[in-house]
């Protein structure tokens, strides 16, 4: 007689992981925790304990994977959805439903990225390309005055991200290149940043007491951001929305072709936030420590600029040139690789689920993909921590496992604004390369600053005029 298996019983405490030695009672391994460089220190872990292990940090149990084979399922929608974590479910307190911060089951999200959704496919990009160059003019002209000084590299990719999708966004300039202090909404927005990433791991209580005073602050940076970009659209409105082309403009006119249903005011003010805060602070990272890597690699530098002078023949950057900047691209990859500047992402089991067969995760858990370790996985092959943009030749990729680079994320809530990263930043560095000569500071040893994203801490180059 044969008789059917009873089905598999889910407990998550009989998951047993690998977890830092001198684990402590009712603490756990909260000895082990590091806040300000929280996802360096996930990293370190995984070369430590493996591509799948643990911290319990006061009971809550943290789980850290950078194993391609359980990626398979962990990034299939269908079993795992989107978690908010620690600190980007903080951030809910400024973004809201935006696209970024909002649950799955929010009707605002499903509604937001089927509207806009359009505004970012390589074809949309076209519109953008323009206000695009013209930005990184301006930090060509910017740095015309500063030859052969120091320059703050992530300052000035900061600068020109914003401006970007300042103005693709919303037609909106924060005259970042003829201001020395950082305009008052980005100075807000950074503070804002600061707070939720300190103040994540925090007790309220600690919040309220210790912490009082800035947390006033905070709550008074949320208010006048809100003020200040709710008249960023109602001067929109007042100027007849539909006319510019940006975000902005479908936001405001554009429906979701399903229902028929348009954004409300409320929405499209964290829809502005979140691309203010999703649309720089990434593509501005990338740029900072492209920049470092091409400081100290001339002979890659010499390619690029071979590939850029053959291509790029007229006078501005067309269209579509960019896509044939294939070498630059790849710069762009491979920084990406090594410093995926939103360093992992969230995943909770949509049901009990036997992860690879072997770990037991309740319906509810979570994990963090350690993209820092993923992407200096030993399935890269020889020196992982080496800078070398031809890993991402066509053929390698291709013979590559498809779940070792994610630096966009994955599936239904994976990055909306690849393409614009993409075009933007290739668009930035080649304007750079063509004009500018880089020295790096030969003391300089690189070290990353985490903010939610991540930047070269204090990245200082020589510019000087390509002759
Ligand atoms: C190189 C630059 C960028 C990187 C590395 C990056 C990375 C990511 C990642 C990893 C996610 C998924 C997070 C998750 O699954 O929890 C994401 C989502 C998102 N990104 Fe980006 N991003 C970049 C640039 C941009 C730009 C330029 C924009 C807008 C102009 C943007 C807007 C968004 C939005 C709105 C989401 C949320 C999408 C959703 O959940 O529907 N990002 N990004």
């Amino acid at each position: 007689m044969t008789t059917t298996p009873a089905p598999q019983r889910i407990r998550s405490s009989d998951r047993v992981l690998p977890h830092p030695p001198y684990r402590i009672p009712f603490l756990g391994d909260v000895w082990d925790l590091h806040v300000t460089d929280s996802s360096q220190w996930g990293m370190r872990g995984a070369q430590r304990y493996g591509d799948l292990y643990e911290r319990n940090i006061f009971g809550t149990r943290v789980t850290y994977v950078c194993d391609p084979k359980l990626l398979r399922e962990i990034n299939d929608d269908t079993h795992w959805a989107k978690f908010l974590g620690v600190p980007i479910g903080t951030l809910r307190t400024v973004a809201r439903d935006g696209l970024f911060t909002a649950f799955n089951s929010e009707p605002n999200w499903a509604k937001a990225h089927a509207i806009l959704a359009p505004s970012f496919t390589a074809t949309a990009m076209r519109s953008y390309h323009a206000t695009m160059q013209a930005r990184a003019n301006e930090l060509i002209e910017h740095w015309a005055g500063r030859s052969d000084r120091w320059v703050d590299i992530p300052h000035d990719m900061n600068k020109v991200a914003l401006e970007v999708i300042g103005r693709c966004g919303f037609g909106y300039s924060f005259g970042s290149f003829d201001r020395t202090d950082p305009h008052p909404i980005v100075a807000a927005m950074l503070r804002i940043l600061t707070y939720v990433n300190r103040s994540a791991y925090s007790h309220p209580l600690l919040e309220r007491t210790l912490h009082r005073e800035q947390r006033t602050r905070h709550l008074a940076d949320i208010d006048y951001v809100n003020r200040e970009v709710d008249s960023v659209i109602a001067q929109r409105q007042r100027d007849g929305a539909g006319e510019h082309g940006d975000l902005l403009d479908r936001m405001l006119t554009a429906a979701d072709p399903e229902t028929g249903q348009r954004l409300d005011p409320e929405n499209i003010r964290y829809q502005i936030l979140t691309f203010l805060a999703a649309g720089h602070e990434t593509s501005a990272g990338v740029m900072a420590f492209a920049l470092h890597y091409l400081s100290i690699h001339p002979e890659i530098v010499d390619r690029a600029r071979k590939e850029i002078d053959e291509i790029w023949t007229g006078d501005e950057l067309a269209f579509e040139q960019v896509a044939k900047l294939r070498y630059v691209r790849r710069i762009v990859d491979e920084t990406l690789r090594l410093w995926p500047t939103a360093p992992g992402y969230f995943r909770k089991a949509r049901q009990d689920t036997m992860l690879g067969g072997k770990y037991p995760f309740q319906r509810g858990e979570w994990v963090f993909i350690v993209l820092l370790q993923l992407h200096r996985h030993q399935l890269w092959g020889d020196d992982p921590q080496r800078f070398d943009p031809d890993r991402f030749l066509p053929e390698r990729v291709r013979a590559r496992h498809p779940e070792l680079y994610r630096p966009f994320g994955v599936g239904m809530r994976a990055c909306i604004g690849r393409q614009f990263a993409y075009h933007e930043i290739v668009l930035v560095l080649a304007t750079i390369l063509r004009n500018y000569d880089l020295t790096p500071d030969p003391a300089y040893r690189l070290k990353v600053k985490e903010t939610i994203t991540l930047k070269p801490d204090r990245l200082r180059l020589k510019v000087a005029r390509r002759s």
